[in-house]
């Protein structure tokens, strides 16, 4: 049971500050949504926990264990999954390849125990097993032998939720997962998440600015403005606050009337530019 906190975690670029003191513990078995204006500092609080970068201040915590000092590798290790760029992946090898690998990245002394054919033999077939398990579980069983330099958009979100699942991470965050996708991947990437959510040891933290999928997924919201964590509370609770009907669901307002040239719905205030202060 890990469980996830910061303390005071902060982050100056200059004289702005991204993210502010924000004080924040996230249950296993929980899915909490981040919500927030664009630049509120939602995707920098993930850079900040996952170790890409480094906090001006606070500290990230699992399970009381300080990981400030670890880096992005170390934290993998402890637990902490972000959603991979495609970076991390050999994009030479196949799907089938790259998740094997990973698996027996986490299954360590196998090698130690001298060339025994058979136990090598063994060893590979509980690999292939967990892979297939894995490729399985996020719909990608039939793209298996499929090069990963090959996959379209879609799958290779797929992929990157399938690294998390063979690392065997216990956090998992994820930054607008369906963002760029088309209308057929987006269903795939929430289901993966849904299932995942019924496994009580993983703590998971997902980015969205569709309200739809925040209300229907999250156990919990948090908003962030401006850096700093403005509501706490229960999707319905906090969807109802004043902070979030101004502040963020006039982004849908403002965006609709974009869309179909109606006016944005009165007494909610207008999208907020990048920075831009009420
Ligand atoms: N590396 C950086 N250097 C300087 N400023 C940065 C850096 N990364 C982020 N920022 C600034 O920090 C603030 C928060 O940005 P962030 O990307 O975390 O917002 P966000 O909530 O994820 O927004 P969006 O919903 O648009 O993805 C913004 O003002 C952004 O310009
Ligand atoms: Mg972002």
């Amino acid at each position: 049971m890990s469980l996830l906190a910061t303390r005071d975690l902060t982050i100056r670029f200059g004289g702005h500050v991204a993210v502010n003191a924000v004080t924040c513990a996230f249950q296993p078995g929980t899915l909490t949504a981040i919500v927030g204006p664009n630049g509120a500092g939602k995707t920098t609080y993930f850079n900040l926990i996952s170790g890409q970068l480094k906090a001006s201040a606070g500290q990230v915590t699992l399970d009381g264990r300080d990981l400030s000092g670890f880096s992005v590798s170390q934290r993998t290790r402890a637990g902490l999954g972000r959603a991979f760029q495609l970076t991390n992946l050999f994009p030479r090898l196949t799907v089938l390849e790259n998740i094997r690998l990973a698996v027996q990245a986490t299954r360590e002394g196998g090698h130690r125990r001298g060339l025994n054919l058979w136990s090598v033999w063994s060893d590979h077939r509980g690999l292939i097993a967990r892979a297939d398990e894995i490729l399985a579980a996020v719909a990608l069983a039939d793209k298996e032998n499929e090069l990963v330099a090959n996959l379209p958009h879609g799958d290779q979100r797929k992929l990157e939720v399938a690294l998390l699942m063979a690392l065997e991470s216990q956090v998992f965050m994820f930054d607008e997962p369906t963002a760029g996708m088309n209308a057929a991947e987006a269903p795939v990437i929430l289901n993966l998440i849904r299932k995942l959510k019924e496994d009580p040891r993983k703590t998971i933290l997902l980015v969205e600015h569709k309200m739809d999928v925040v209300r229907e997924l999250a156990d919990r919201i948090i908003v962030l403005h401006n850096g700093t964590l403005v509501a706490d509370g229960a999707p319905a609770e906090v969807i109802a606050s004043p902070i979030v009907q101004e502040a963020y669901l006039g982004v849908a307002a403002q965006n609709a009337s974009a869309q179909d040239g109606t006016p944005p719905h009165p007494g909610v205030s207008p999208r907020r530019e990048r920075g831009e202060q009420p």
